[in-house]
């Protein structure tokens, strides 16, 4: 069973890409085969993994896969980076929340039937774009299975209460579950200040009980391995105690 997860956040800036690189790098450093997807139309994981060229071919892309996903296969679209295998976001992409929209059939549900059959991989790993809106909900309902990057600042704790109305949402009006598997605490950097500390302990408050809430911190080895195109477990990269947070994330994501 291929296993889907979504990084997701509405939020601009929060870690969505760094931490799906990194917890990427971290399950293939497990010795499990993984698929990244970029759904940012913006298209930075594919860029930061290097991957331009993909950004602006000519089709068939991700986006004419989203628009037909009986028609397409997702082995056929993607591109094979060092640690992972990656789905390329292309630039058509900004008009594909009105193409889908304006199609009006399960707008919402094409992610969903472009992983029907994909099951090349143990994990595939989503990359949630920066707002609110059916490319979003796509990810959520094709994944059902989210890890949430927020940030130590006050903004976070709206921003988490705004997706969690969203997701509820989506629950009752397609009847699924969406499941939240841990909180990513991203690009910590101490000495905190008052306002971070409380902002951490609420989030530890409010999901510590239920799910792990895990401390990535801001690291120049974390900066500088996605400079190079890798992940922290990249073969060029350098030491960093956030492996050992990297891994704890892909082990409660590959033993649940
Ligand atoms: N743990 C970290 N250490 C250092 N820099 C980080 C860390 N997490 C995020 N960043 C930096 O913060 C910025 C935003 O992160 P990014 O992953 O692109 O967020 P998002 O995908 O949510 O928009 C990027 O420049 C990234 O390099
Ligand atoms: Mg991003």
């Amino acid at each position: 069973m291929t296993q889907r997860v979504g990084i997701l956040q509405q939020k601009g800036g929060v870690g969505k890409t760094t931490n799906t690189i990194n917890i990427a790098g971290a399950l293939a450093d497990r010795g499990l085969d993984v698929l990244a997807v970029d759904m940012d139309p913006q298209g930075y994981l594919t860029h930061r993994l290097g991957f331009e060229d993909a950004y602006t071919a000519n089709e068939p892309t991700l986006y004419n896969a989203l628009k037909e996903p009986t028609e397409h296969d997702v082995e056929d679209l993607t591109v094979q980076h060092v640690e992972f295998d990656l789905l390329p976001a292309n630039i058509d992409m900004f008009r594909l929340e009105q193409d889908l929209i304006a199609s009006g059939m399960r707008p919402r549900m094409r992610l969903d039937q472009l992983f029907d059959g994909a099951d090349a991989w143990d994990v595939i790993l989503v990359d949630a774009p920066p707002s609110l809106g059916p490319l979003n909900d796509n990810v959520a309902l094709a994944t059902q299975q989210l890890v949430v990057p927020v940030e130590a600042d006050d903004s976070s704790q709206l921003a988490l209460n705004h997706l969690l109305r969203q997701l509820d949402t989506l629950e009752s009006r397609y009847d699924v579950h969406v499941d939240i598997l841990g909180v990513v605490v991203s690009n910590v950097e101490y000495p905190l200040d008052n306002e971070q500390k409380n902002n951490i302990e609420w989030f530890q408050d409010r999901f510590e009980d239920h799910v792990p809430v895990w401390e990535v911190r801001n690291r120049a080895a974390i900066k500088r391995a996605i400079k190079n195109g890798e992940s922290v477990f990249g073969e060029n990269a350098e030491e960093t105690d956030m492996r050992e947070v990297y891994a704890a994330i892909a082990e409660e994501i590959n033993d649940g």
